[in-house]
């Protein structure tokens, strides 16, 4: 039985990173009572970096048991930790420096290997099911590395579950986790902010463009949650608004 998905929109992007904060606590609490220990992907580019600050800060920081929290990244660029353009490198910068978690916590991306040797040893570290994944939502209607058009994203339904792309801008290679592993998640969060990015929320959500990556996520058995600023949702029709939609 599906999940069911939500689509909540708050008024700002500070409101959005709050939001998003606040239940990446509530999920991990709950996955810690019940399994002893939780699984996150974390989302690259620029729309989570202020809710891994508020991560980083009490009150939420505290409330969160960091010793029993696990981090993985949905997909990295294939540059060094120390590049600005490093999925890793920006959170490490905005709340793995101010956390007190165990190294052995911290599962990056090896971006700096051949691609395909990422990818094949990342596949070995990557739970079976995460608790948490954080998405973005790309203005071409990408999500993670899967980038409209991609072979890789016709192949998806294969057993891999991490591969290497290249695409994106910066246009580089990468690593990104496929749609077996995110529709696998007990939980998926999209963050998406801002006026450009109206269009594409449309096409997914009210459209649901199956050419587009973003909407071709859809949880097995898992919970979804679209957290939208008032100026990305500002395309979509009020029915779909702050309420729980079947998929
Ligand atoms: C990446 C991201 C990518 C991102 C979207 C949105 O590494 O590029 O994972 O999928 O989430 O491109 O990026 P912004 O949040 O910067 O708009």
């Amino acid at each position: 039985m599906r999940g069911k998905q939500d689509i909540l929109v708050v008024e700002t992007a500070a409101a959005l990173a709050d939001r998003a904060a606040h239940l990446f606590r509530e999920i991990v609490e709950a996955a810690v009572a019940a399994r002893g220990r939780s699984a996150v992907a974390l989302a690259g580019g620029s729309t989570p970096r202020k809710m891994h600050v508020l991560l980083g800060q009490d009150p939420i920081s505290s409330a969160i048991p960091w010793d029993k929290v696990h981090l993985f990244w949905g997909d990295e660029r294939c540059v060094p930790v120390e590049s600005p353009w490093s999925n890793f490198g920006c959170a490490r910068k905005d709340l793995l420096d101010h956390i007190n978690i165990p190294m052995e916590n911290l599962h990056p991306m090896p971006g700096t290997l051949p691609p395909e040797e990422g990818a094949s040893r990342y596949e070995k570290e990557v739970p079976e099911v995460f608790d948490l994944v954080f998405l973005g939502l790309g203005i071409d209607g990408h999500t993670a590395s899967l980038f409209p058009g991609h072979p890789s994203t016709a192949a998806q339904e294969g057993k891999r579950k991490v591969i290497p792309v290249r695409g994106g801008a910066p246009f580089a290679a990468r690593l990104t986790l496929t749609f077996a592993v995110l529709n696998r998640a007990r939980n998926v969060v999209f963050l998406v902010s801002g006026k450009k990015k109206a269009g594409v929320a449309k096409s997914v959500l009210e459209d649901r463009d199956k050419g587009l990556p973003a909407a071709q996520v859809h949880p097995v058995s898992g919970n979804m949650v679209w957290i939208l600023d008032r100026d990305a949702a500002s395309l979509l029709p009020q029915e779909l608004l702050n309420g729980t939609s079947p998929r």
